[in-house]
């Protein structure tokens, strides 16, 4: 049961595609109390002592979020230490659950607002629940379960999904690895990486391009002394098997002769400050402007600019700086050497000295943030527009076409919708996609996002380190992520700042193979990451193989958890929430509805615990594993218990759960891409314990096609 509480007039984020009519009532007290004044917005909850709180979605700490505070703000920062409160995605859907009376006391909410939300769970008092808003106005929405719903947690989640709408479905290739680097320049770095990874034998189905394919920075444009021809070569690549993924970034560059740029400024599809001149900040091509996402036309028109490399044979992007990620503007630089200059000649105390350290730190500054403007169309922006006209700022705006309302706008602070920016960047390329792909898919993923961006494209976890307590993050992340719909997600596999060793980078790659996006991305000046750089290469390749037998698999329950609105990494509590233990394990995951994997994240660790909250197979893959009968693995049962399983580094494990099974394709050859794998042509490995065959569900399209209701075949296979 979905119950919607509106307070003030809310700014319309888009985030659901369910029109719930308001309550005419108030929350029952059972479930928080709120308290909306003339100025913010409060909610409060009393936690007893055994609620699990869920969710939130891209966030640091642990899969059950009690005992920390959270900012839902979109921010650029890849130091992700147990200090932090924000990171690159807003997602503003928790989960209350009771284990003792899970039926009655277990809910939902979901925050449906634009800006800044603090979320307090049992951080600055152990047993409350606080989150609150700056602005009054928001819609708080109430997700309960039926009395006879089996499990309250899948039940409270997947309702909460069909309220935001399906999950974004990429093609099948972008399940196969992918490798990445700031730093390729050329062809010639691209064509190398392909080489070394066949010439590895390791299986690979795209290479990225970073900031450097571009001219100068510019978004839409390619350097033609790097890519003399883009087309041939992407069209030469992908006959190997390797798709070409360019990044696309937010700010525009601001340079005379530019069309992107100058087609902006001409049609006022820039964010502006609050005088009406365009609004300036440094990224990585220097000085550039914003595009107005939340404006439909410049939205569309942005879109459209994704024809020029689509029309080259590209056909899949991924969008950054989009929080928007700010170097520093002009402004808070002036500013910066006026108060550098205060302190010239002083003698300063210490804390002009702490102030003065402070001064030359401009990056993503609020105040920049909250210096400029969107037009928005007036029937989204609620009671948004108030403050504007308060600012000076012309409060609403009638285009050219005079004063019907369709054409009327808002003029709304940056720093008031600031989590819907990414959104809408990546929903501006989605929609174009849409459009002008009339038939296939085309892989788009994101920096920063909110709910509601995952109908249109997936997301990575942003930048990240080489740090073991990375990967830890990342396991324990992901099945959040998915709760808030983002399903085709993944992290830097790796780590993106700092040297990765080896030992980290496998245990990495033995933990992505399960997930939906599997990249291995490093930032320029980093130890060379690719895969092939390392000592005693056929353990990655171990691992990689391994990946593509399971994309059958993989895709499948992909698919199902996308069009049915399941998790496909679920933490162990949403299968087994009778089981006290099982609500504690934050390490082990079910990745869709047969296998529970169990990573190593430790270094030099030789094995690990694992908790079986039911009897389960034991499946262990070796440089051994012979991949082109992979019927023959065995699956060692185990009862229902706790154990130490030795994992020697170059190994890992999974467990397929009681009475399940997964499809696997053999792979005759080690050299191949998703293109040589036919997920149709599969056998099954199972752990029987009844006596009834085994049977699989699985769901499989032919992975490039757009998703219709017919599109998707659901066939049973029984071993
Ligand atoms: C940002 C991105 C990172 C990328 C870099 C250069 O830091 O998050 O993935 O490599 O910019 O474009």
């Amino acid at each position: 049961m979905i119950n919607l509480f509106r307070f003030g007039k809310p700014f319309n984020t888009e985030s659901t595609v369910k029109v719930i009519p308001p309550c005419a009532e108030t929350m029952p007290s059972n479930f928080g109390a709120t308290i909306s004044t003339n100025i913010s917005f409060l909610y409060e909850y009393k936690l007893q002592k055994d609620n699990i709180i869920f969710g939130l979605g891209e966030n640091l700490h642990g899969i059950n979020k009690r005992g920390n505070k959270y900012v839902s703000y979109c921010s650029d920062d890849p130091n992700h230490t147990e200090n932090k409160e924000s990171l690159y995605g807003a997602h503003n859907f928790l989960i209350v659950y009771s284990p003792s009376e899970p039926v009655n006391n277990s809910f939902a909410l979901f925050f449906d607002y634009p800006g800044e939300i603090l979320f307090d769970v049992g951080f600055t008092e152990e047993n409350k629940l606080v989150v609150s808003t700056k602005r009054k106005s928001i819609d708080l929405y109430l997700i309960t379960a039926d009395k006879s719903d089996s499990n309250i947690l899948v039940s409270i989640t997947t309702q909460f999904r069909s309220l935001i709408g399906q999950s974004y479905v990429p093609p099948l290739w972008a399940f196969g690895f992918q490798q990445s680097r700031w730093g390729y320049q050329n062809e010639k770095d691209i064509t190398t990486v392909y080489e070394q990874y066949k010439k590895a034998g390791i299986p690979l189905d795209a290479i990225y391009l970073d900031i450097d394919y571009m001219k100068d920075f510019k978004d839409f444009t390619v350097d033609s002394e790097r890519f003399p021809d883009l087309e041939v070569f992407a069209k030469n690549m992908k006959d190997n098997g390797i798709h070409l993924v360019p990044i696309i970034d937010a700010g525009v560059k601001i340079e005379d002769g530019y069309d992107v740029y100058e087609e902006g400024v001409s049609k006022d599809f820039f964010c502006v400050k609050e005088d009406g001149s365009v609004f300036t900040a440094a990224v990585w091509p220097g000085i550039t402007h914003f595009p107005d996402f939340l404006n439909p036309a410049a939205r569309e028109w942005f879109g459209n600019l994704y024809e020029k490399l689509l029309s080259k044979g590209i056909d899949g992007f991924w969008n950054d700086m989009n929080e928007p990620a700010i170097f520093y503007t002009p402004d808070a630089v002036e500013n910066a050497f006026k108060k550098i200059k205060e302190y010239e000649g002083k003698n300063i105390g210490i804390h002009d000295f702490f102030n003065f350290r402070d001064t030359t730190n401009v990056c993503n500054l609020r105040s920049d943030y909250k210096s400029f403007y969107h037009k928005v169309p007036t029937e989204l922006a609620g009671d948004y527009c108030s403050e504007s006209n308060q600012s000076g700022v012309r409060a609403t705006v009638n285009e050219k076409s005079g004063d019907s309302l369709k054409n009327q706008y808002t003029m709304v602070c940056h720093d008031d919708i600031h989590n819907l920016y990414g959104y809408n960047m990546t929903r501006s390329a989605s929609e174009s996609i849409e459009k002008l792909e009339k038939e296939k898919r085309v892989l788009l993923f994101s920096r920063a996002s909110c709910i509601g961006m995952h109908r249109y494209g997936g997301i990575w976890t942003g930048d990240n380190q080489s740090w073991w307590s990375h990967l830890e993050l990342n396991i324990k992340m992901l099945p959040s992520v998915n709760m808030c719909g983002f399903i085709y997600s993944g992290a830097d596999t790796g780590g993106f700042g700092s040297n990765c060793s080896r030992e980290l980078l496998l245990r990495w790659c033995q933990f992505s193979i399960f997930a939906p996006l599997f990249r291995n991305h490093a930032a320029a000046g980093t130890r060379n990451q690719e895969l092939y750089n390392y000592e005693n290469v056929d353990d990655f390749k171990t691992a990689i193989m391994f990946r593509y037998a399971l994309l059958p698999y993989i895709y499948s329950e992909f698919l199902k958890a996308a069009l049915e609105n399941k998790l496909y990494f679920s933490p162990l509590s949403f299968e087994y929430s009778n089981d006290i233990r099982a609500l504690e394990v934050e390490d082990q995951l079910l990745v869709g509805d047969s296998i529970m994997c169990a990573p190593v994240y430790e270094q030099n660790a030789r094995g690990r615990y694992v908790y079986l909250p039911e009897d389960m197979g034991l499946v262990r893959i070796t440089p051994l594993t012979d991949f082109s009968s992979l019927e023959t693995l065995p699956v060692l049962p185990y009862k229902k218990g706790s154990y130490w399983i030795d994992i020697a580094q170059n190994e890992f494990v999974f467990f397929i759960r009681k009475d399940k099974a997964i499809p696997f394709c053999n792979l005759k050859k080690s050299n191949i891409a998703t293109k040589d794998i036919d997920i149709k042509k599969v056998s099954l490995l199972g752990f029987k314990v009844n006596e009834e065959r085994l049977l699989y569900t699985q769901y499989l399209d032919d992975g490039i096609s757009k998703i219709t209701e017919k599109s998707v075949e659901k066939r049973t296979l029984y071993l």
